[in-house]
């Protein structure tokens, strides 16, 4: 049976929810954070992660009535279908299965009636086999050399997941140099180009559909490039793909051994599990690659089974949802505070706002609540001096997620020392601000009372402003597949709670048709 049909703001809850913003909604933080055991009572832990939720504009009764809203419109038997394989994605008429492609579990997941356990453990293996013979050497270009670069062609999907894991996991990566070319521009495929070499440069094109235009276009230029060198002979030897398509893969001229599969269950922009992340396993080797997978796994099971007033994901969902609808907070900031997390809000940008993005409800009715919150975001310390300013003192709320870890990886401890306390320093700047008091007090100490009158204004920070703390041990490709399936299972609660088609995204459609359209007729 298909999701249930439940518009949010007709539940008890949400009318409960009502009168409590209006009865709390001028509270601060400040004063929360004046309770005892506040940071305890609004933090969770999950092994090596814990997220501190307590910098929120929320008391106890706020999670509570958020938490009626997700039993009321029934957001556990929605994860129940999704898991279990139920045709969720309706538009589509699809599963949704990125969960099984990481499940351990001996539990059979059915597809038209077919266990689809045995397809992806045999997909792993493929992947794992082809990445050691690339890795070691042992798999050699036409000229009998070793690989020495990987250039994954694809766009949306089918390169932010994989080009974001793969900068991430830096630290962990092995000889070769991977290269990303999504953008149709010309520019950028030639920028890549002119660094390779034909002999020994491997070439990952991944297209579910195979009939994207940019990617088809870039992978045609790589090819007859790679054919000013080589032969059609050679073409095995340095071209895979990843597709559903394998008719349009073998037109293309790949190999069918070289053909990686991928399945309608699996949509794009929730594919790096799969062979979709072969340039990942590439990187970094087959055991990271794996041990991204089972943090996610650790991630699903959680979701799965805890409790809501527990369950990470859900939480993180119910209070963007508290500040979406309520405050109307039209944005969320998420501020990594790791270099290697750049691409990361990049990423979430895609699989946030391509899946929630919706102005028409299960029903197919237009939809008269705010839905998809607009994500955006920068590492830290480099965004404090840039766009900070606006989320400190500007005139918009924009709650916050911090990302942090409590351990470098390279040592250098007291850069690390230096880090973490700006990310706890600009939590409390946001959450506790500096009154007038404070500035008068600092502008006197300091022997300027005669800028009082005109600086006063200007330095005062108003603060209230509400963030979570998302704080891990240490950046390892275990930990990040648990950070990418915590918003995974955000994504979904949120779209099961404003009663959206999270997986379909035909809002990508008119402007593709109208392109093709222009240039039939140039
Ligand atoms: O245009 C949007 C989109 O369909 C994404 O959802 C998808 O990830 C991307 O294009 C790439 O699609 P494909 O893997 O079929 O080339």
């Amino acid at each position: 049976m298909a999701l249930k049909n439940i518009n949010p703001t007709t539940t008890k809850a949400w009318t409960a929810l009502i009168n409590h913003f209006n009865n709390v909604k001028n509270i601060s933080i400040k004063d929360l954070d004046k309770e005892t055991n506040r940071k305890e009572d609004f933090s969770l832990q999950l092994d090596d992660l814990l997220v501190d939720f307590s910098k929120n504009r929320i008391t106890k009764e706020t999670i509570q009535l958020l938490v009626n809203l997700a039993k009321e419109v029934d957001l556990k038997d929605a994860i129940e279908k999704q898991f279990s394989g139920k045709v969720i994605n309706v538009t589509e008429g699809r599963e949704v299965l990125h969960t099984a492609l990481r499940s351990t579990s001996e539990e059979p997941i059915l597809v038209e009636g077919k266990n689809i356990k045995p397809q992806i453990q045999t997909a792993l293996r493929k992947i794992k086999s082809f990445s050691n013979k690339v890795i070691s050497g042992k798999w050699k270009g036409f000229t009998g050399k070793s690989i020495t670069d990987v250039v994954n062609i694809g766009i949306g999907g089918s390169d932010l997941g994989p080009d974001m894991v793969v900068e991430s996991l830096k630290y962990y990566k092995n000889q070769l140099t991977t290269h990303f070319v999504s953008n149709v521009d010309g520019d950028h495929v030639s920028e890549v180009m002119k660094n390779l070499n034909p002999e020994t440069t491997l070439f990952v094109i991944v297209s579910k559909t195979f009939t994207t235009q940019e990617t088809i276009s870039n992978a045609e230029t790589l090819k007859n490039w790679f054919l000013k060198s080589a032969t059609i002979f050679d073409i095995p030897k340095h071209f895979v793909a990843v597709s559903t398509n394998l008719e349009a893969v073998d037109n293309f001229g790949i190999d069918k051994k070289n053909v990686f599969p991928m399945w309608n269950w699996v949509g794009g922009r929730f594919s790096l599990w799969s062979a979709v992340g072969l340039s990942i396993s590439l990187s970094v080797g087959f055991d990271n690659y794996k041990n991204l997978l089972e943090g996610a796994e650790e991630m699903d099971i959680h979701f799965r089974n805890e409790d809501f007033k527990n369950n990470i994901p859900v939480i993180l969902a119910l209070l963007s949802i508290w500040y979406n609808n309520f405050y109307e907070a039209e944005t969320e900031a998420v501020l990594p505070y790791s270099q290697y997390l750049s691409k990361l809000p990049a990423y979430l940008q895609q699989a946030i706002m391509e899946s929630n993005g919706k102005g028409v409800d299960r029903n197919g009715e237009k939809i008269n609540y705010q839905t998809g919150t607009i994500v955006w975001g920068s590492t830290g310390t480099n965004m404090q001096h840039a766009f900070m300013q606006l989320v400190h003192q500007g005139t918009k709320l924009i709650p916050a997620d911090f990302i942090g870890y409590k351990e470098s990886l390279y040592g250098l401890t007291d850069h690390h020392k230096k880090l973490m306390a700006n990310f706890y320093g600009q939590i409390d700047a946001l959450a506790f601000g500096k009154t007038k008091e404070e500035v008068h007090l600092e502008l006197k100490t300091s022997g300027n009372l005669d800028k009082i009158e005109s600086l006063l204004p200007f330095k005062v920070f108003e603060g209230n402003r509400p963030s979570n703390a998302i704080l891990f041990d240490k950046l390892t490709p275990r930990s990040l597949g648990k950070l990418i399936a915590l918003y995974e299972h955000k994504i979904f609660t949120q779209g099961i709670l404003w009663n959206i088609y999270s997986y379909d995204q035909f809002g990508v459609e008119l402007g593709k048709e109208l392109a093709n359209k222009l240039l039939t007729k140039s």
